[in-house]
């Protein structure tokens, strides 16, 4: 890869996640890779760009900087974004949208950031061809990212259009389902080697095991997705994509020799979670199983269990604190040679469980703050390693 062919991108993420994130874009081949504040910068080529958008398990989109100035004041910003070649990056056929964000700015309304950004691009073309491209904000051919932080603006464009955790194949969504992009991080924070039993108790959609799947067969989750924001750029090169799409497929893992299953007391959720897998391409991957978390055996460990129960706030459950008793007691019972897993914003009732934990991550499911806790179940008589340190002996 020529160094002239260059450019800056950023990958979005969610809190938590951003040393994995760069540390999967190293992997696909980005240089100069920076984790960030929900995000890593990194450079790379074209290839490269269509590379993250279609490997990328942990990021969320895909920006491609074109320009960085100060932005004080509306007329500031106005000004910078109206010195744009703008026919170079869309067409006046084309739609168009914009996403602002803004951190510690002199503008305290994304809105009106995106209006006056709108405005420049509106009346920029108007000046050069008597004619303005439309605004589409629900499917636009081309998306244009305007951050601010303190002084600093940068315009990008989005070349992932729709979030990548968007995979496609999840438009059957119970109760409360987990993001996929959160779901394929917390994986990662596992640590599971891809080769060991890997099991959901209270699967839901299905959300941890179709990424597990997908993870243990090589499947790139772009394959499963109509389509990329860099498709409606004018330099989108049809060619790449097409080499990367099939390249992608030729890498997939035809089987797995270990056991995925999914189990959930709900018949309505196994049926769903059923379905996603089927059009996440891994349904003869992952074991469904209508049962109980306390009835459900798990196959033979080693192996990684991840549950993302109840919090007792989106979902209600009579007498939560019993609850994660249960789950602690069906771990000490059942879970023997695993590492367990539970994602939780219930602080206080987790404490219920009545095991010691021997890692605590915080995360966010959506708007919640959560921890991942790691409960490392032992084979054999060590019953000491689970007791809870607050426990009397
Ligand atoms: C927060 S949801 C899990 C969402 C899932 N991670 C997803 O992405 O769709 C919790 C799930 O736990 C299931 N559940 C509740 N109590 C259960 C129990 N005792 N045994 C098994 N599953 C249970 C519910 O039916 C629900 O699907």
């Amino acid at each position: 890869m020529s160094d002239n062919n260059k450019f800056k991108m950023l990958a979005k993420t969610l809190s938590g996640l951003e040393d994995l994130l760069a540390a999967e874009l190293r992997s696909l081949g980005a240089s100069d890779v920076k984790a960030m504040n929900r995000s890593a910068e990194f450079f790379g080529d074209k290839k490269m760009l269509y590379k993250a958008n279609m490997h990328c398990r942990l990021a969320t989109r895909i920006l491609k900087q074109v320009k960085t100035f100060n932005a004080t004041s509306s007329d500031e910003l106005y000004h910078h974004v109206s010195q744009i070649k703008w026919d170079k990056l869309m067409r006046l056929s084309q739609t168009f949208a914009i996403d602002a964000v803004i951190n510690y700015s002199e503008f305290n309304n994304s809105m009106f950031v995106a209006q006056k950004v709108k405005d420049a691009i509106a009346d920029w073309f108007r000046a050069k061809y008597d004619k303005r491209p439309s605004v589409d904000i629900k499917r636009p051919n081309v998306r244009i990212n305007i951050h601010i932080r303190a002084k600093k603006a940068t315009l990008s464009l989005d070349s992932s259009g729709e979030a990548l955790s968007k995979r496609g194949y999840r438009t059957e969504a119970g109760t409360a389902p987990l993001g996929e992009v959160l779901a394929a991080g917390i994986i990662e924070l596992t640590r599971w080697d891809r080769a060991s039993s890997f099991i959901d108790s209270m699967c839901g959609s299905g959300t941890f095991v179709i990424e597990a799947a997908q993870m243990a067969r090589n499947m790139a989750p772009g394959l499963t997705r109509k389509g990329f924001g860099f498709m409606g750029w004018r330099d989108y090169d049809e060619s790449i994509l097409r080499d990367l799409v099939e390249e992608a497929q030729a890498a997939i893992k035809p089987n797995l020799d270990f056991k995925i299953v999914g189990s959930d007391i709900e018949p309505a959720r196994i049926k769903e979670a059923m379905a996603n897998a089927k059009r996440a391409r891994v349904g003869k991957d992952i074991e469904f199983v209508c049962k109980s978390f306390e009835k459900q055996e798990p196959p033979p460990a080693p192996g990684v269990m991840v549950i993302n129960p109840p919090y007792g706030e989106r979902m209600v459950i009579t007498r939560i604190d019993e609850f994660y008793t249960m789950i602690g007691d069906t771990l000490k019972q059942n879970y023997e040679g695993y590492n367990a897993f539970v994602l939780t914003s219930n602080l206080d009732s987790i404490k219920h469980v009545g095991l010691r934990t021997s890692q605590r991550v915080k995360l966010f499911n959506g708007p919640l703050e959560c921890r991942l806790l790691k409960f490392e179940m032992y084979k054999g008589s060590r019953k000491e390693k689970y007791r809870n340190p607050e426990e009397k002996p």
